[in-house]
């Protein structure tokens, strides 16, 4: 998916992946992710996710990356967060008291320009990316992401066939394919959530699991 496809959505208001209320499954599993008051949690992919808001209220320090300038300066302005914005060579560092938005393109970013990462929340990014990405975008996040650093990773499973995407389905047996060799993959939980999305059962599917996961460095 090209930065353009996704400029084109944010210009069009066509943004029904940003959700008003909290993600359940996030409120519910963050104690798994094994982090304190104060630690860091990176959102990649992040939108103008009312989630970072939760998770600065928590007392987790957030920093988000998302590559339009549209989507961040609505999560500030929509939120009433004060922030200064500065200029870095990869794009606009958007900074507040405890929710800082990298606007750049993830894969510019690298770990020289992050605070250090205690765990990482993410959910509708990997699913955002069309398959051929996919094992870029893990490679690049495990980059970003120190040894002792877990994920919560929040996937949508349905028939491909039956819809384009994105939201890309993505499956369990996919997660072990991209995550395998470098992280222990624990299936948390999987949530039959098509009765509660008129939208995607108007794009005919007739099967939609949300599943999450919680990923944990492999070391040896
Ligand atoms: C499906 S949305 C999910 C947003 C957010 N995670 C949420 O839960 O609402 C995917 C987001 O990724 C952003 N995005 C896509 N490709 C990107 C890239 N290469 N770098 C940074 N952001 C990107 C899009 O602009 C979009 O806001």
């Amino acid at each position: 998916m090209q930065a353009d496809f996704w400029h084109q959505r944010w210009q069009a208001g066509e943004i029904g992946f940003h959700k008003h209320e909290y993600n359940a499954h996030m409120t519910r599993f963050i104690d798994l992710l094994g982090i304190e008051q104060g630690d860091h949690i990176l959102v990649p992919l992040c939108g103008k996710s009312l989630d970072m808001i939760w998770l600065r209220e928590k007392n987790f320090r957030v920093t988000g990356i998302e590559i339009s300038q549209l989507a961040v300066d609505g999560f500030f302005a929509e939120n009433n967060i004060e922030h200064d914005i500065s200029e870095h060579e990869w794009g606009l560092m958007y900074q507040s008291n405890g929710i800082n938005i990298l606007c750049a393109d993830f894969f510019d970013i690298h770990s020289a320009d992050l605070p250090h990462i205690d765990a990482v929340y993410d959910r509708a990014s990997l699913i955002a990316l069309p398959q051929d990405m996919r094992p870029d975008y893990v490679a690049h996040l495990t980059t970003l992401m120190p040894d002792t650093a877990r994920s919560l990773l929040i996937t949508l499973d349905y028939p491909q066939q039956e819809m384009d995407g994105p939201p890309f389905s993505v499956s369990g047996a996919e997660v072990r394919r991209l995550f395998g060799q470098q992280f222990i993959i624990e299936p948390i939980l999987t949530d039959d959530c098509l009765a509660n999305e008129p939208r995607f059962q108007e794009k005919g599917l007739s099967r939609l699991d949300e599943r999450v996961f919680l990923l944990t460095r492999n070391i040896p």
